[in-house]
């Protein structure tokens, strides 16, 4: 039998997932040693692997099949724009992908206006600008600590991720616009998919039982 090899973005949502696999009889203790650096880890019994990647990465791995499964948030599901299959809703990691600045910048945002877009996220703030909104603007892109754009005058707005609106409240910022919810989602590799149909479909439907 060959692995099912699982690709978990290291910290919260991995123990989560982990937490979630463990019910439907899926465990891997030495995984929830949080001071372990160790990468990469194995249930030999259900001939299953899993390793801890950086999110943003899991949909590549996902992609080339170097993991058949992997969990990461809608957001990077939709900024990687990678080949693969949408499979499961998890139903944590829940926020909000927002458009979100000062009060002010408001008007800005039906004002046909060009405006600077400051984002972790490109992809979706081109998408919900050009294709949505149909408004022309310039897209900065950065690594993080993006609230602090609109506060230094890098840009009018962000496109950022909100989930408890603290980082934006106590940055004098607010939501403007909401663009769509976000949540954990597993994924899964279309070639994996047709080659190991009946494990893979098997993890998906008892998940989906247990997170009813
Ligand atoms: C995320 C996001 C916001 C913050 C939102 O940042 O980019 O800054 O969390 O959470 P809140 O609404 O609960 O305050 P993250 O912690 O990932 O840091 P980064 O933006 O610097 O990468």
């Amino acid at each position: 039998m060959e692995y099912i090899t699982f690709a978990l973005p290291k910290g919260r949502l991995a123990l989560q997932t982990l937490g979630f696999l463990e019910k439907i009889g899926i465990t891997c203790e030495e995984m929830k040693d949080k001071d372990s650096r160790k990468l990469i880890f194995t249930n030999e019994d259900l001939k299953i692997k899993f390793f801890l990647a950086k999110a943003t990465d899991v949909p590549t791995y996902v992609e080339y099949g170097a993991a058949d499964i992997g969990v990461v948030g809608k957001d990077t599901i939709l900024e990687e724009d990678r080949d693969l299959y949408e499979v499961l809703d998890l139903k944590v990691g829940k926020c909000r992908m927002c458009v979100a600045g000062p009060a002010s910048a408001k008007p800005l945002l039906n004002s046909g206006q060009i405006i600077r877009v400051a984002t972790k996220y490109p992809r979706i703030a081109k998408d919900y600008f050009q294709n949505r909104k149909h408004q022309t603007v310039e897209i900065i892109k950065l690594n993080g600590s993006i609230e602090l754009a609109p506060i230094v005058g890098l840009s009018e707005v962000i496109v950022d991720i909100v989930e408890t609106g603290t980082t934006l409240r106590e940055n004098g910022l607010e939501v403007l616009e909401e663009i769509l919810p976000l949540s954990a989602r597993m994924v899964v590799n279309q070639v994996s998919m047709k080659m190991e149909h009946e494990r893979i479909t098997d993890i998906i439907d008892r998940l989906r039982k247990e997170l009813q």
